[in-house]
């Protein structure tokens, strides 16, 4: 894995762009998986700005995500694809029938399960943004998920709940199962960018980078792909001082 250390979370945003942007100048037709989360935000603005300045174009980009709230429609503020489109989507000139999401409120989960996987297998990433839970979590996949898992719908784990309450009115409206892409499937993307910002994701980097690979830690997984990079702030990256 490669460790990019930045001084905060501006300078993190800008090292992600960079990456990111880079890909899509050197690959029109790039697959790029995205995520959620208030991390990549930074990022985000960026590629909005450089595409509004610079006429970085989307036109033949696809974009797959990671999760979704089960039981929360494309219209809910609180949805992952309501989050891409108002954050990022309906700002680029991207052709959004080329974006994709597990669907909250699908009728027969492992029907939609099944049909994310072919989306998954027919676009194949050549990049995988991702953030991090501060449990350890990449997408929804909860610690003691299976390495090998594709896409499935998880119970969140409590803290993760509480993690992501301060997006809603209260706790009580949090969803408590979600969609996810699995291990297997992010592990399968050509290159990985993950990013950590803030004091609470040290324990959770500290493992990910130096301790042992373990499915009760689902990031560690992400020292055994070929090309990774995180990026972490400072506060982020406390626990590698060594490194
Ligand atoms: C959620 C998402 C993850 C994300 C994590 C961290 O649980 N499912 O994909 O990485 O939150 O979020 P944040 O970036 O807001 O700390």
């Amino acid at each position: 894995m490669k460790i990019i250390i930045a001084k905060d979370y501006e300078e993190l945003s800008a090292k992600a762009a960079e990456i990111m942007i880079g890909l899509v100048r050197q690959n029109p037709k790039a697959v790029l998986g995205l995520a959620t989360g208030t991390t990549p935000l930074g990022l985000y603005a960026k590629m909005i700005a450089d595409h509004r300045e610079n006429g970085t174009s989307y036109v033949h980009i696809r974009t797959v995500n990671l999760d979704e709230y089960k039981g929360l429609p494309k219209t809910h503020r609180q949805s992952y694809a309501y989050f891409m489109r108002k954050n990022l989507l309906e700002e680029l000139d991207i052709d959004l029938n080329h974006t994709d999401i597990e669907d909250g409120m699908a009728s027969d989960a492992e029907t939609e399960c099944a049909r994310y996987d072919a989306v998954l297998e027919k676009f194949p990433r050549d990049i995988q943004l991702l953030g991090l839970g501060s449990n350890g979590h990449i997408a929804f996949n909860e610690p003691g998920t299976p390495f090998g898992s594709g896409t499935h719908v998880v119970t969140l784990a409590e803290n993760t709940v509480k993690d992501n309450a301060r997006l809603f009115e209260d706790v009580s409206e949090v969803p408590r199962q979600a969609f996810t892409m699995g291990i297997r499937q992010i592990m399968q993307a050509k290159k990985i960018l993950i990013l950590a910002s803030g004091a609470n994701k040290a324990e959770a980097v500290g493992k990910a980078v130096k301790g042992a690979v373990t499915e009760l830690v689902p990031a560690s997984v992400l020292q055994l792909h070929p090309d990774c990079i995180l990026i972490a702030d400072r506060d982020a990256a406390a626990k590698l001082e060594n490194i």
